[in-house]
């Protein structure tokens, strides 16, 4: 959606639960939970991604790094050689390290390794930045983590627990892998299909939404990271191809699991 200026407008879910247009504060766009563009300005000028996982969504999201002009820096969890074909696939732009090297490489974090790991991300190489998770939490993959079972904490705020220096924004957790590459529209596009992030850092998710729109999405803002539970697992949104509008619908409508 696009207001008077033409600028593009993120969504906040919470207060009314209808789009609001934001306001330029000043290029880190403080103003709470909401982000917006003029049309056809820069974006996040070229900056230099780190990824830790390079599975389907690490992969995808490198693939989408480079095509928008930036550098990507990315890790599994073995020798950088192993992933010699991805970083042929990506080109000059890309290249292959080890978690803390690419987590130092990053001005801009990229978690994405299964749930179980989380704990073994480095944490120093990751202080200050903008860190986006990804992940989800599946007990039959991750094990039993007793906070998220009993649905005290969330995934995104475990990993903020275990990176307190950095500025955690959840992203990316519902869509699949494949649809990352195929899905996204340029901003303005009729019915664009819209992601949501979590965060208690404003610039931080101002940040990420500026990423996500290059990338081809809308944003719907669900409000701090206790909120993320929204879209986990088996909430209506996860998974979907959604927009804005009908994404805000889906948060509103999630259930605790121990509602379901
Ligand atoms: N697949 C989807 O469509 C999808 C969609 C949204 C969100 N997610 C979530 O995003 C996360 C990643 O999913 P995925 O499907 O991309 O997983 P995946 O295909 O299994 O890839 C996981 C990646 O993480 C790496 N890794 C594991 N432990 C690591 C560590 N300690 N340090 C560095 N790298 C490590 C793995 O490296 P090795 O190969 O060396 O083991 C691998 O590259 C998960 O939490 C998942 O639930 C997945």
């Amino acid at each position: 959606m696009r207001n008077s200026n033409n600028a593009v407008v993120y969504y906040h879910f919470f207060a009314s639960h209808k789009p609001v247009a934001g306001k330029i504060v000043n290029d880190s766009m403080k103003w709470y939970g909401l982000a917006e563009r003029r049309a056809g300005a820069s974006l996040v000028s070229m900056a230099t991604i780190g990824i830790i996982g390079a599975g389907k969504i690490g992969s995808q999201l490198a693939r989408l790094a480079v095509k928008n002009g930036h550098r990507v820096v990315i890790a599994n969890s073995r020798e950088p050689a192993t992933l010699s074909g991805l970083v042929a696939e990506l080109g000059p732009n890309a290249r292959a390290a080890t978690a803390t090297e690419a987590g130092a490489a990053g001005e801009i974090v990229v978690v994405t390794v299964p749930l179980k790991n989380y704990r073994a991300i480095p944490v120093e190489p990751l202080a200050g930045k903008v860190v986006i998770d990804t992940n989800n939490y599946y007990p039959q993959r991750d094990g039993h983590i007793l906070e998220l079972d009993n649905e005290s904490s969330t995934t995104a705020e475990l990993l903020q627990a275990h990176l307190p220096t950095s500025k955690v924004v959840k992203a990316f957790n519902h869509i699949y892998a494949a649809a990352l590459t195929v899905e996204g529209q340029p901003a303005g596009s009729k019915n664009r299909r819209a992601l949501v992030i979590a965060g208690d850092d404003q610039a931080a998710k101002a940040t990420v939404s500026r990423l996500i729109d290059q990338f081809g999405f809308d944003v719907v803002d669900a409000g701090p990271l206790k909120e993320g539970w929204r879209i986990q697992r088996d909430t209506p949104g996860y998974g979907p191809r959604r927009n804005a509008a009908d994404l805000r619908r889906d948060l509103a409508a999630a259930k605790r699991y121990a509602d379901q």
